[in-house]
């Protein structure tokens, strides 16, 4: 398994003020942060970052609500970094999220889910790129 993982900090987790609780829930899990931004998607940039998407009913409203407010992304690293993180933050509905998770304790709805993480180590490699150049990732 690949050693990356690539995470955005969503627009809700990031008006309620959870920025500096999550990256603790991280770093505590055994994560290295090694690029981060605090950043904000435009319309367009969202539309292509989640293009895998365009065909779900749900696509609409994903790309307004990541382009509604600042995000925090980064890159994290760590052994099983995909699978480990996805575990961390838990499923993608709140009500089905593991106890402790960072959903669980932060998300609101399926939409507003505070965190992303990347699906696969090809995913994460494709949305580190889109988001930092080589030169941001130490
Ligand atoms: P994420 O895994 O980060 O990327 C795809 C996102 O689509 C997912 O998080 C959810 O926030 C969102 N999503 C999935 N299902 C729905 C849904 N039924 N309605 C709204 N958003 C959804």
């Amino acid at each position: 398994a690949g050693n990356k993982t690539f995470t955005m900090i969503k627009p809700d987790a990031v008006k309620a003020g959870h920025i500096g609780a999550i990256l603790a829930k991280i770093n505590e899990a055994g994560f290295r942060i090694v690029a981060m931004k605090l950043t904000k998607l435009s319309t367009e940039k969202a539309g292509e970052f989640y293009e895998v998407h365009k065909e779900r009913p749900f696509y609409g409203e994903l790309v307004d609500f990541m382009s509604s407010g600042p995000i925090v992304a980064a890159v994290l690293e760590k052994d099983n970094a995909v699978e480990d993180f996805r575990t961390l933050i838990g499923a993608t509905n709140p009500a089905e999220a593991a106890p402790g998770t960072i959903r669980a304790l932060f998300a609101k709805s399926i939409g507003e889910n505070a965190v992303h993480g990347a699906d696969s180590d090809e995913n994460a490699a494709r949305e580190a790129s889109f988001h930092f150049a080589a030169t941001e990732m130490f």
